[in-house]
């Protein structure tokens, strides 16, 4: 392959595989069960990655192993209509691309929603909320794949032993005590983003931690936003308490979830599912909206898998009579929001208050979800 025996495409995969794992010191290659490809939406690939993507699809690119991919700019009902032909047209050509390759349209950062993986089985994942949440929720095994790295390992269905593959790497290095109470998902994000500034790529182990999985999947966007954490023990055991301790006090939250809070004016988007809302989490917006309705002036976003949307369709009609916009295949990170005129958004989503103001430059606010919808809705 590495000589182009079995095609340019094969052969580049195969180059970007190798170098990777003599940069880390691999001594071979293992098979993947699933690649989980990060580079889709239009507004962060530009004309470069459309290019490369269609040089791998026609030089015989095709997919070895079950890959999905993450969303894009828009969905085909709502925003599709908001923007440009050319950015639908560009956006539609990356899936095309995509598809000719025999890589899945799931268009969604919680690909584990579709098809679970298996605790110790090795993924090549490049979305880093899926890949922290998969490794310590799910117990699977990735490393935190880049756009290049996740498609060369779906083209040839293996990636390097290296890191998160390897039992040794996965071993707690420092404690974290939580002495603070979270109540909320949003006190979960903001513990993410807290952790990840001072972890860094640390491999954290919780003394204190609970949490539902929802809750839990906050944590990871959150933590892997500011940080680059792959990994964490939801529990410690008895040995690991000599390790370096990190203390978790009240105001460490206070400050993280204030340091979210920039909004200056009342939004004009509530925003909902990042990363991509679960069945539970869908149902629970529902049953918030019911006997409501969302302001004339304000949109409600709520971001979603199709394969969530199918399941969880009666609650989505609750949602929608209530004006809210149920959206699959996309979130406000990789849409041009600023275009369509919003300048303001509430998220419960840490990641997103994270990164809003600079990838989306709007002010953001972080709140849990139950005052996101009374603020959508005025209560
Ligand atoms: Fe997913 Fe978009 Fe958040 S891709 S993790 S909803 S930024």
């Amino acid at each position: 392959m590495l000589d182009g025996e079995y095609g340019w495409a094969n052969q580049i995969a195969m180059k970007i595989l190798a170098k990777l794992g003599d940069l880390f010191g691999a001594t071979k290659l293992i098979p993947v069960q699933s690649a989980h490809l990060s580079g889709v939406s239009y507004k962060h690939m530009g004309d470069g990655a459309i290019k490369f993507l269609d040089e791998m699809a026609s030089k015989g690119g095709k997919a070895q192993t079950r890959a999905t991919l993450n969303p894009s700019s828009f969905d085909p009902e709502y925003l599709v209509k908001r923007y440009s032909k050319e950015r639908f047209e560009k956006q539609t050509r990356i899936l095309e691309l995509y598809g000719k390759m025999m890589i899945q349209p799931t268009l969604t950062c919680t690909p584990y929603y579709i098809q679970e993986p298996k605790a110790g089985q090795h993924l090549a994942w490049a979305e880093s909320s899926a890949v922290i949440y998969a490794n310590s929720v799910l117990n699977a095994w990735t490393n935190r794949e880049g756009s290049p790295s996740a498609l060369a390992a779906a083209l040839i269905g293996k990636t390097p032993n290296y890191g998160m593959h390897q039992a040794e790497n996965r071993k707690p290095n420092v404690l974290v005590k939580v002495e603070a109470e979270l109540k909320t998902e949003a006190d979960y994000g903001a513990l993410g983003i807290h952790l990840g500034k001072l972890l860094k790529d640390k491999t954290p182990a919780f003394h204190g931690l609970r949490g539902s999985d929802d809750e839990l999947k906050q944590l990871s966007a959150a933590m892997a936003s500011s940080g680059m954490t792959a990994l964490f023990h939801r529990t410690a055991t008895g040995e690991q308490r000599d390790l370096e301790t990190i203390s978790v006090e009240p105001s460490d939250i206070k400050k993280a979830a204030s340091n979210l809070c920039k909004a200056h004016q009342m939004p004009d988007l509530v925003f909902l599912g990042c990363p991509h809302c679960s069945t539970s989490e869908v149902k629970q917006i529902a049953s918030l909206l019911k006997q409501t309705k969302v302001r004339k002036d304000v949109e409600l976003w709520v971001c979603t898998s199709r394969h969530v949307s199918e399941k969880a369709k009666t609650h989505i009609e609750v949602i929608e009579r209530a004006g809210g916009h149920v959206l699959c295949d996309t979130c406000v990170l990789v849409s041009w929001i600023k275009d369509l005129g919003f300048n303001t958004i509430i998220t419960n989503s840490a990641k997103t208050a994270f990164y809003a103001p600079t990838l989306n430059e709007v002010d953001v606010d972080l709140k849990p979800l139950s005052r996101c919808i009374q603020v959508a809705c005025h209560q």
